[in-house]
């Protein structure tokens, strides 16, 4: 049992304080009968909620995928820079409950899953989850063969650790996929760094089993699917058995 503005808000019928309101004036049934208390408390997967009329379609959490472009940070709020929440409407998402669940560069782009759910969170990019991130690198230096074998040893970054087993394919002299299962501070640039390369353009593709949508362009963000949602525990066999 929720309280009914609560649930309101959540469903992004208004802000908390519209609800109120909106409570107040008379204009929300619930299971048929007008409820002019903001705290009366509502069993959200059983009572039907009618606010101006329109049904309420109560959601627990939201989960989106998002393109990130680069010039904007993976935080909820901050003084001088854009946040990836500042690519978002404010009234169709509860912002103040969704936030990037890890973090890319300000100057990495691609795929940002922002959730409401904390747990979900965690299980996605929990040190101790191991889920794959896949980034498609652009470094300054051609990229040798030998740096395959390096990558799964465990290349030793600049403050001594040493990373775990990484996955490198070669695309072409100057651009690779990278895909990692933790998530230290700049850390591919670091590997490559180690390697006496730099990183000039880094975007993540893939995490777990569910790959960046083409379709977004940087900025742009969907919902995910329950079935995408799923998709980003599941670490693909074929990492599972080099691990
Ligand atoms: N590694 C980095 O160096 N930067 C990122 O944004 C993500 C992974």
């Amino acid at each position: 049992m929720e309280r009914l503005d609560k649930i309101l808000a959540n469903a992004m019928v208004g802000s908390r304080k519209d609800v109120v309101k909106l409570i107040r004036s008379g204009a929300v049934t619930v299971d048929g009968n007008v409820t002019t208390d903001p705290a009366t408390k509502v069993n959200p997967d059983t009572s039907d909620m009618v606010a101006n009329g329109i049904p309420v379609c109560y959601r627990e959490h939201y989960h989106l995928m998002m393109n990130k472009p680069k010039g904007y940070i993976c935080a909820t709020e901050d003084l001088k820079e854009q946040t990836v929440l500042d690519l978002l409407p404010d009234d169709k998402f509860p912002k103040n409950k969704l936030f990037p669940a890890g973090r890319l560069d300000k100057d990495t782009e691609g795929f940002v899953f922002l959730t409401t759910d904390g747990k979900l969170a965690h299980r996605v990019t929990g040190p101790k989850n191991h889920v794959n991130k896949k980034y498609f690198v652009t470094v300054d230096k051609p990229i040798k063969a030998e740096w395959i074998q390096k990558f799964q040893t465990g290349i030793v970054i600049d403050d001594g650790y040493q990373c775990k087993s990484a996955f490198l394919e070669i695309l072409s002299e100057n651009t690779c996929h990278l895909t990692i299962f933790e998530g230290k501070f700049h850390q591919v640039k670091r590997m490559f760094e180690a390697l006496g390369t730099t990183v000039i353009y880094l975007q993540r593709v893939q995490i777990g089993s569910l790959l960046l949508d083409e379709a977004l362009e940087p900025g742009e963000y969907r919902e995910l699917t329950r079935e995408e949602l799923e998709l980003l525990e599941i670490v693909p066999e074929e990492y599972k058995e080099n691990l």
